[in-house]
């Protein structure tokens, strides 16, 4: 015996006429004299059931009018159509078996403070919008894998405990890795996937990441997931097209697959059809001359000295200038990481750039072209204050066969909430870990 359903709801349409078995959970149910309507979902769609007091036997009237919000329950019906159905159809029920009647939902059709969602987080998820977050965040990593694959990449794990840091040494999470001291929770993958780089030449490595950071915005997690190709013979300008050809393919296929989920999140897209190669291109010393003009247009903005970092009001300044995403290139050498390979007119700017979204989301990709040459990565690791004798692999990468390579990493959940237009990153990843947060 199985238990499965014979249909589900995003594909009702096929069972037009027929009589079917959806399994599901209870959505909404109203009552009107000989009537209940369950608005029953399965995970991958809503409809309305409704149950005719005459055309069913009294048990299953009875077994209709005892389900409560997130009873789980299997609805045998015939498939109608019916134009003012929100999926197009309905379900006139001549069947119900309850599997589960709990107490009264914790999550009710009402307003609640987002503490308490988040504390009801496993619960939340069943959400109409959470749902439609997270099967659009899904939509993104699949786009994402596909399209890269499609291009002839190779995806090349890369290792979650690391003997040491890649961007910084003020953000490690760190644990006792048995007799050989400490290990650390990896912050990038991007080292490791340089390795791959010179075995396949085109790769990415995609999985969680972890960053300590102090910082409670709402476009930070202690733990997000990132995406990091990496091209052997690319050159920084070769990194800015991948980029914007990655981040197009991946909004066009959420436009083309998504648009019933992006309705229920009510989002405006037309920033998201906007969204097509080339995408523009500033320096970070005319961001700063901008900044300097017209700071005042963006609350808590101010002013920026040559040679520090942008933030947060800052780039959504910058950003609102431009109708697309827009990369802010060569950034003083000084504020980004270690690896990344200097301008060579002018070596105190590095060959990097980071992706602004429009919209006031901020930084979705970080990239650079990478030192390919030994002696000068070697240089910069000790700059860095970091331990030469820890990245020798690394600068072997450099010794035998280097080649100009470059690279990013793009944070599925800062793309996912521009995307969604969703105002806090923490909404569209299932469990967000966060400075103040780590249950459920
Ligand atoms: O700019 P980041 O730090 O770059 C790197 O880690 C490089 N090693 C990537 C590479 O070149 N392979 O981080 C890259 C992206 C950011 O642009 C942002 O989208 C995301 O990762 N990100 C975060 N997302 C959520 N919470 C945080 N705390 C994040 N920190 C970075
Ligand atoms: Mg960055």
């Amino acid at each position: 015996m199985s238990l499965l359903p014979t249909a589900t709801i995003a594909e009702i349409a096929r069972h037009d006429g027929q009589t079917v078995t959806l399994a599901g959970w209870v959505a909404h149910k109203t009552e009107k004299g000989k009537l209940v309507f369950i608005r029953l979902r399965d995970g991958s769609g809503v409809i309305q059931c409704v149950v005719f007091k005459r055309n069913v036997n009294e048990e299953v009237f009875e077994a209709a009018q005892s389900l409560t919000l997130e009873s789980a329950c299997r609805v045998t019906g015939a498939v109608r159509a019916d134009e003012r159905a929100p999926g197009g159809y309905e379900l006139d029920v001549n069947d119900i078996q309850v599997v589960h009647i709990g107490p009264e939902y914790p999550i009710q059709p009402k307003e609640h403070g987002v503490e308490f969602l988040m504390e009801h987080r496993h619960l939340w998820v069943r959400s109409a919008k959470q749902h439609a977050l997270l099967r659009i965040r899904a939509e993104v990593i699949a786009a994402a894998q596909e399209w890269l694959n499609d291009q002839g990449f190779v995806r090349f794990d890369t290792p979650i405990l690391t003997p040491v840091a890649a961007e910084g040494t003020s953000n490690l999470f760190a644990t006792e890795y048995f007799d050989l001291g400490s290990a650390y929770l990896a912050q990038t993958g991007q080292l490791y996937v340089e390795a791959g780089m010179m075995s396949f030449g085109k790769v990415y490595c995609f999985g969680p990441t972890f960053r300590a950071e102090k910082s409670k915005t709402r476009r930070h997690l202690t733990e997000f997931w990132m995406i990091e190709p990496e091209v052997a013979f690319a050159t920084h300008e070769d990194n800015m097209v991948l980029q914007e050809q990655f981040v197009s393919a991946i909004v066009r296929r959420c436009l083309e697959r998504r648009s019933g989920e992006l309705i229920v999140l009510e989002r405006d897209t037309a920033p998201l059809d906007r969204c097509v190669p080339p995408f523009p291109r500033v320096t970070y010393d005319d961001a700063i001359a901008l900044i300097a003009e017209k700071y005042a247009e963006v609350e808590g903005c101010t002013p920026l000295p040559w040679g520090e970092d942008l933030g947060a009001p800052h780039e959504t300044l910058v950003a609102s200038q431009y109708e697309k995403p827009v990369f802010v290139e060569k950034f003083p050498a000084a504020v980004k990481a270690f690896y990344m390979e200097p301008d060579p007119r002018r070596p105190e700017v590095a060959l990097c750039a980071d992706l602004l979204a429009p919209e006031g989301y901020g930084e979705i990709i970080g990239g650079s072209q990478r030192i390919h040459d030994a002696d000068l990565l070697e240089r910069r690791i000790r700059e860095h204050g970091l331990n030469v004798d820890d990245y020798q692999w690394y600068l072997d990468l450099r010794r035998y066969g280097t080649v100009p390579h470059s690279g990013f990493g793009m944070g599925i959940e800062r793309l996912t909430a521009w995307i969604a237009g969703t105002h806090h990153i923490r909404e569209t990843i299932p469990f967000p870990r966060m400075l103040y947060r780590i249950y459920p």
